[in-house]
């Protein structure tokens, strides 16, 4: 997405207040996962609701590379023919992962573990991120990086004849690492075992006991211990993708936001490692109740119906952050137009997201008009209890998760809230602009 022209988008207080039932896309850690695991799996996976993002696209286009076949039904449904484990080949091009580190992180955890040779690259914004937190622990199953500076893409992957299995005690709360090490282990023979010493979302360790997998999962504290059985025969699974929670987020959001707004969001992801946010949102005052309450494709879900509320401002801990890492700037737009001093404490991994997040998070409140400091780890967020003056043009920096945040804050402002570029949005949710607009929103081209 590098050369295409930024989208400038804007938002204003809508005329009346949101309302409706709104259908928002497939969860993008599940659309991957779906897509990889389908790939490693003998048969044909059918895949329901996934994700039709950038990001997603980019992974069933590596997947194809590697001698999947990856085709979408006229009905939307998505089929993998899957190689097997260790049955990938070597794509005779490189890899372009666009603005995706999760399609980055655990194609490096796929390829370690495979006898190929594979280069791998992205965007201005993922050619920026951290890849020696995978190529670290990848490396000790056999595999040869090697990357530019940093640790930086492009980088270059050589895997082993066979691989051995990996022991890893994960250093930060990321389910990408986590992911990458199981990934890897599933072409080594042996146990391949991977600590956490906070849990993060735990969608692979889900789906590789979708597929047939022996993966035990022991609680430790407020971690955990994840142990797989290496070179297990993958049965291809039908994957029902649920609504994801961090796109739900925005509309949600919203509803808080403008008066009198209800919205009811259908077949949101309810994992209890994704929900961090519903809990801070029940300290705040937010009116946001689950129903229907289900299972599908093993993961839980459920209705949400949001309304307006007046909210407060908490102290979120750090310990809620790798359960609602992905929220943080839609939280920080509540926040601002809360009663009362927010901090959110710990967002140290905010700084090698898409942007360092946590600056531009800070910034977007600050050019219009909140007040907000950084504290070390911590985003402090000076709410008056009302909406800020909003009239600022705000910095993207190829960001979907800062761009969205930005168009929610301008429905409430007194002036209209700009977006340098909204393009990046349809890296995690296409359709985001029609849909606010749908619910009663303002959005427009600026
Ligand atoms: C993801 C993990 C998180 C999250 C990202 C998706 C995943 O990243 O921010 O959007 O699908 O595993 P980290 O693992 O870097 O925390």
């Amino acid at each position: 997405m590098d050369a295409g022209a930024p989208l400038r988008l804007m938002s204003r207080r809508p005329a009346a207040p949101l309302a409706g039932r709104f259908a928002v896309p497939g969860d993008k850690s599940i659309s991957h996962r779906a897509l990889m695991f389908g790939a490693l799996a003998v048969g044909e996976t059918r895949i329901t609701g996934l994700l039709e993002g950038e990001d997603v696209l980019r992974t069933a286009a590596a997947m194809r590379a590697l001698g999947a076949v990856v085709a979408r039904d006229a009905d939307g449904i998505w089929r993998v023919a899957g190689r097997g484990i260790g049955g990938l080949v070597e794509p005779a091009d490189v890899l372009d992962m666009g603005n995706s580190g999760t399609a980055a992180r655990l194609l490096c955890g796929i390829l370690a573990s495979h006898n190929l040779f594979a280069v791998l690259t992205g965007d201005a914004s993922l050619r920026q991120r951290p890849m020696r937190r995978v190529m670290d622990p990848l490396s000790a199953c056999g595999a040869r990086f090697s990357a530019r500076e940093g640790g930086r893409l492009p980088l270059a992957v050589s895997g082993p004849k066979e691989a051995l299995p990996l022991d890893y005690r994960v250093p930060v709360p990321s389910a990408q690492v986590k992911s990458a090490v199981l990934l890897c282990g599933l072409n080594a023979p042996g146990i391949t075992r991977v600590e956490e010493p906070e849990a993060t979302r735990d969608h692979s360790e889900n789906m590789l006991r979708h597929f047939g997998a022996a993966v035990q999962v022991e609680v430790v504290g407020a971690g955990r211990v994840i142990t797989l059985q290496g070179q297990p025969e993958l049965q291809a699974a039908d994957v029902v993708v649920p609504g994801d929670p961090s796109s739900a987020a925005f509309p949600m959001a919203a509803a808080l936001l403008v008066p009198g707004s209800r919205l009811v969001l259908p077949g949101i992801g309810l994992n209890p490692l994704r929900c961090g946010l519903y809990a801070t949102l029940a300290e705040m005052g937010a009116a946001v109740a689950v129903e229907n309450r289900r299972v599908e494709g093993g993961e839980p879900v459920g209705d949400l119906v949001v309304s307006h509320s007046a909210l407060r401002g908490v102290d979120v801990p750090a310990e809620r952050a790798p359960s609602m890492i992905d929220e943080y700037p839609i939280l920080a737009v509540l926040a601002a137009c809360a009663s009362g001093t927010t901090r959110m404490r710990g967002l140290k991994e905010l700084r090698v997201k898409e942007s360092d997040r946590l600056a531009a998070t800070a910034a977007l409140l600050a050019v219009n008009g909140v007040k907000v400091e950084i504290e070390g780890d911590d985003l402090i967020v000076f709410g008056t209890g009302r909406p800020p003056a909003g009239g600022g043009m705000v910095a993207t920096h190829m960001d979907h998760r800062i761009a969205m945040p930005a168009l929610v804050l301008g429905l409430v402002t007194d002036r209209p809230v700009m977006v340098d570029d909204g393009s990046f949005i349809d890296t995690s949710f296409p359709g985001f602009v029609e849909l606010m607009n749908g619910a009663g929103g303002a959005l427009a081209a600026a």
